[in-house]
C-alpha cells in the first residue's frame, strides 16, 4: 500500500544543543494521535544522527534518516560518509539528489543512481528527489527533464527495488523562496510521474510508490497539496524546524 509519508530535510541549519531541543520537542508534540497512519522522517544533519537515533530509540512514530551519502563504501574521500556508515547507526532511510547537492555538488542523475544502489545494499530507504529548474519550468519541458531524471536515476532498479525507494518531486524554483506549487501544477507533475512508474513497473507496483511534494510546503497550504490524489506527502525543508509547524503539516497529512 502507499504509503502516507512527511518527511523533514533540516539541511545545513541547528547546532548540537539546537538539534537536540527539536527532537525533545517532536517528541512530544508526534503523538499517536497526530500521526496515524503516517511515516514521519526526520534528518538530521550528520554529526547529529548518532545522537537523534539514540534519543529516539523507543520511539515508534520517528524514523531517522541523512542528507546524502557517498558512491562507494569507503575509501579515501575526506569529508564523505558512506552508506555502511549510516547503516552502522541503525538509520532508516537516505535522501539522494537533493537540487541543493545537484547545483552545488556537482550531483547527476548518473552518481544518484550508485547512491539509490548504496543505499540499498546497506538497507536503507532511499528517497529519490527530482524537480526542474524556472528555465525549465518556463521552457515548458519540465515534464521531460523530470521523467528523464526518474529513468536515469532509477535505471536497473526492479519491482521490488521500489518498495525502498521514495520519489520527492521538488520544483527548484519553488524551494525556500515561499512560492510553492499550487495544488494542480504538483498534482499535473505527480500525476506524470505515476503514469511513466506504472509504464515501468507496472500498475500494481506503481500503485504502491510513495511520491512526496517538497518546496515551500508550510502549515497553511500542506492539506489541499495533501488533498491531491497522487500526493502521497511532503518533503519539508524550513517548516521543518519548527517543532510546531512541522507538527501540523504530519496532522494535516494524516487528516487528509
Ligand atoms: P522548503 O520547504 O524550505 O522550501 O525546502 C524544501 C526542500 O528542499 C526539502 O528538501
Amino acid at each position: 500500500m502507499r504509503r502516507k509519508i512527511v518527511a523533514g530535510n533540516w539541511k545545513m541549519n541547528t547546532t548540537y544543543n539546537e538539534a537536540m531541543d527539536l527532537v525533545a520537542e517532536l517528541k512530544s508534540s508526534l503523538t499517536e494521535e497526530v500521526v496515524g497512519e503516517t511515516g514521519v522522517i526526520i534528518t538530521p544533519p550528520s554529526v547529529f544522527l548518532s545522537d537523534v537515533v539514540n534519543e529516539l530509540v523507543d520511539n515508534p512514530f520517528i524514523a531517522v534518516a541523512a542528507q546524502n551519502c557517498h558512491e562507494q563504501d569507503n575509501g579515501a574521500y575526506t569529508g564523505e560518509i558512506s552508506a555502511p556508515m549510516l547503516a552502522s547507526l541503525d538509520l532508516d532511510a537516505v535522501i539522494i539528489g537533493h537540487s541543493e547537492r545537484r547545483q552545488y555538488f556537482g550531483e547527476t542523475n548518473a552518481s544518484c543512481k550508485v547512491k539509490i544502489g548504496q543505499a540499498l545494499n546497506n538497507e536503507l530507504a532511499a528517497i529519490y528527489c527530482i524537480g526542474e529548474t524556472l528555465e525549465e519550468r518556463k521552457s515548458g519541458n519540465y515534464m521531460d527533464v523530470i521523467l528523464s531524471q526518474c529513468a536515469e536515476g532509477l535505471e536497473g532498479f526492479s519491482e521490488e527495488d521500489m518498495d525502498n525507494i521514495i520519489l520527492a518531486y521538488e520544483p527548484v524554483w519553488a524551494i525556500g523562496t515561499g512560492e510553492t506549487a499550487s495544488p494542480e501544477q504538483a498534482q499535473e507533475v505527480h500525476a506524470g510521474i505515476r503514469a511513466w512508474l506504472v509504464e515501468r513497473f507496472g500498475g500494481e507496483a506503481a500503485q504502491d510508490i510513495s511520491v512526496l511534494y517538497g518546496g515551500s510546503c508550510k502549515p497553511g497550504n500542506a492539506a489541499e497539496l495533501f488533498a491531491q490524489p497522487d500526493i502521497d506527502g511532503g518533503l519539508i525543508g524550513g517548516a521543518s524546524l519548527s517543532a510546531a509547524d512541522f507538527t501540523a503539516i504530519v496532522k494535516a497529512r494524516t487528516e487528509a
